[in-house]
């Protein structure tokens, strides 16, 4: 990054260092020597009805973890903790989108509602392996239908809330789910999210779907379809209070999570069982540094993974006291997050880039008003953090008394992958670091060779790790071909990565057709399908432009049908169209109308000329091979 030329390090504080959860380096190698029983350590800290034959199966692609062993994941972060005392312990600490507005549950009472809530499923004919939609609000209905469905062994794939009708309606026909739970609206920010309203747009065409449950949340008047929908409180009223989880294997199907791809349709990302909540539960205990008395704080919604993983399952099958927040960081005021913290007493938080800078820019006094002394760790996701944000967020939230931790990872790899021990590690602002014990990765150049030492290039995972996907729902053959296609047993990330001399690896971004706006993953072709459904639009090309704020920002060249004219007007609906058909975070920023796109002899689009265009960028780099040179001066002229 330009910004900074020496680099600073950090050393983890002294009194940190003494209490973390992992305090001796040699893991490192340990895990080195024996990956496999590594895992199986820490696998050993759950609960299992059965132990596993194998610690792993390997046949690339497909990767089996924990052989032959049952357990349940909500048995896990539920009956487990109360086993061990924690039944009165608070387990989720809910604060609404007003300040002051509150829930909290205790394991036994959250034990209580899943157990309830499973049986409402099975009462609508949900059986062991049926995938269930859950598209809510940030409410504690969404972890308990999680639970709930982890619980009598139903897949779950949640939808994030603010994702479109058209969106849910293509994610509940792709995974046929028979019931959708849903809620009235969603309160966040002050405005609320029609969801209910939404759904019942997805719903006119969803064949499959036979059963609505919906929770009350906002409190609006709402359709509801006689013999189709119910409301949440009346099923709970009518439901059996004691469902005793279903013994799983470890490589049944946890749930599913839509991702952008490359291509125009989101992939179903499949995470099983067993694999997963072991590296789940042993990144939280070991990156986010979570104890008992810890009040642990991931910020990201659960309608993408690091909710999943750092809101619900992590921190829950380690007993820890977990906080769910409904609302956006600027409502009432810019200092909502740190009344939250103080507040709540919270002691880990886990936040996102894209958060810190929109911080940034507010300066300190909103910090200024509020007692930050309960926390102890940082932690960030989701997007590179530029050292200049890293600085700021260690001195002005930590005080310069906390450890970050930069964790890098994906949808795909279920949990933390790269990132600083906070006990362990010296940290560099913007570096993840060091891979976790166990876990292999390495980065290779354009023909696929493995770069020695310090370097530049693709990122690689080179061995299997117990989160991993095991499919794209459906579709084998797209799994194989995006992720294995090119290294045959390795695991092709499709970010670049650069390695120091140390062995840390700083992520520069993407390397495909995807963006990362806000640390939201949004496909290129997504977007560019939902312009060309417009009537006037011909062809799109869309890019992520550089944008100081959100990471990336989306800028769409539009090619108009016959000798239409570009307006104000038909700006606002080509964005509209966007919103409508993906979701408001993938409006896009910038609409360019352009008589031609950028494109080579074999009519492949240069996206590069097209972002170096949208950066204002006034040399372009070689254009000789474009078919048409004469295009770069038009499209300089229509951003004019
Ligand atoms: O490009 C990387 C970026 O986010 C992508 C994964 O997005 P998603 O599947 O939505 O999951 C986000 C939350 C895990 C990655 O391919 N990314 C994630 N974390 C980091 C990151 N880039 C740089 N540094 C990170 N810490």
């Amino acid at each position: 990054m330009a910004e900074e030329t020496k680099v600073r390090t950090y050393e983890p504080p002294e009194e940190f260092a003494r209490d973390a959860n992992v305090d001796d380096a040699s893991i490192y190698e340990e895990a080195e020597q024996d990956y496999e029983g590594f895992w199986a350590e820490r696998a050993r800290e759950m609960h299992w009805f059965r132990e596993w034959d194998r610690v792993l199966d390997w046949d690339p692609p497909e990767a089996q973890w924990f052989v032959g062993g049952k357990l349940n994941v909500a048995y896990n972060c539920l009956d487990y903790q109360v086993e061990q005392g924690r039944g009165d312990k608070t387990a989720i600490l809910w604060e609404g989108d007003e300040p002051g507005d509150s829930r909290t549950f205790t394991y036994s009472e959250l034990k209580s509602e899943v157990e309830r809530f499973a049986n409402v499923l099975k009462g609508l004919g949900v059986e062991k392996g049926d995938p269930v939609a859950i598209y809510l609000p940030m409410i504690p209905e969404l972890p308990i239908a999680m639970l709930a469905c982890a619980r009598i062994g139903a897949p779950h794939s949640v939808v994030f809330g603010a994702f479109s009708a058209d969106s849910l309606r293509d994610r509940i026909n792709d995974c046929v789910a028979k019931v959708l739970v849903t809620a009235d609206g969603g309160p966040r920010g002050g405005k609320v999210t029609p969801l209910k309203a939404n759904a019942d747009e997805a719903l006119e065409d969803t064949p499959s779907i036979e059963s609505v449950v919906v929770a009350q949340r906002s409190g609006e008047d709402v359709d509801m379809a006689e013999g189709r929908d119910r409301y949440w409180n009346d099923l709970m009223d009518e439901a059996d209070a004691e469902c005793p989880a279903e013994e799983m294997d470890s490589e049944d199907i946890l749930y599913i999570l839509y991702s952008s791809g490359s291509t125009g349709k989101p992939k179903g990302i499949v995470h099983t069982t067993g694999g997963y909540l072991t590296q789940v539960k042993a990144t939280t205990k070991w990156v986010l540094d979570v104890k008992e008395d810890d009040v642990f704080w991931c910020q990201a919604d659960i309608g993408w993974v690091t909710g999943h993983s750092y809101l619900v399952y992590g921190p829950l099958s380690n007993g820890a006291t977990t906080v769910q927040f409904e609302g956006t960081p600027s409502y009432p005021g810019p200092d909502r997050h740190w009344d939250v913290i103080e507040r709540n007493g919270v002691t880990i938080y886990y936040s996102a880039p894209t958060v810190i800078r929109a911080f940034m820019k507010q300066g300190t006094e909103p910090i200024e008003k509020h007692d930050l002394s309960s926390l102890r760790l940082l932690g960030t996701v989701g997007e590179p953090i530029n050292p200049r944000a890293w600085e700021w967020y260690h001195e002005n939230i930590g005080k310069g008394r906390c450890p970050i931790v930069d964790t890098w990872w994906q949808t795909e790899t279920g949990g933390i992958m790269i990132s600083p021990l906070p006990g362990l590690t010296t940290t560099k602002p913007g570096s993840a670091t060091r891979p976790f014990p166990g876990i292999f990765v390495d980065i290779y150049d354009e023909d696929d060779n493995p770069i020695e030492g310090a370097g530049k290039g693709n990122l690689v995972i080179t061995k299997p790790w117990p989160g991993m996907l095991r499919t794209i729902y459906k579709d084998p053959e797209r799994f194989r071909k995006t992720y294995w296609e090119r290294l045959g047993d390795k695991y092709f990330v499709e970010d670049g990565a650069e390695r120091d001399e140390d062995g840390y690896y700083t992520i520069t971004g993407r390397i495909d057709d995807v963006m990362n706006v806000s640390g939201h993953r949004i496909g290129t072709m997504e977007v560019e399908s939902a312009l060309v459904s417009h009537k006037a639009v011909v062809e799109s090309a869309v890019i992520g432009r550089h944008d100081e704020d959100k990471g990336q920002a989306i800028v769409a060249y539009v090619i108009l049908e016959g000798d239409r004219e570009g307006s104000e007007d038909l700006i606002k609906e080509l964005k509209d169209q966007v919103r409508k058909a993906i979701g408001p975070h993938a409006r896009p920023e910038e609409i360019i109308f352009t008589p031609d796109l950028p494109k080579t002899r074999s009519g492949k689009i240069m996206r590069r000329v097209l972002r170096g265009v949208a950066e204002g960028e006034d040399d372009l780099g070689d254009v000789s091979t474009l078919a048409d040179p004469s295009v770069v001066d038009d499209l300089k002229e229509a951003r004019s």
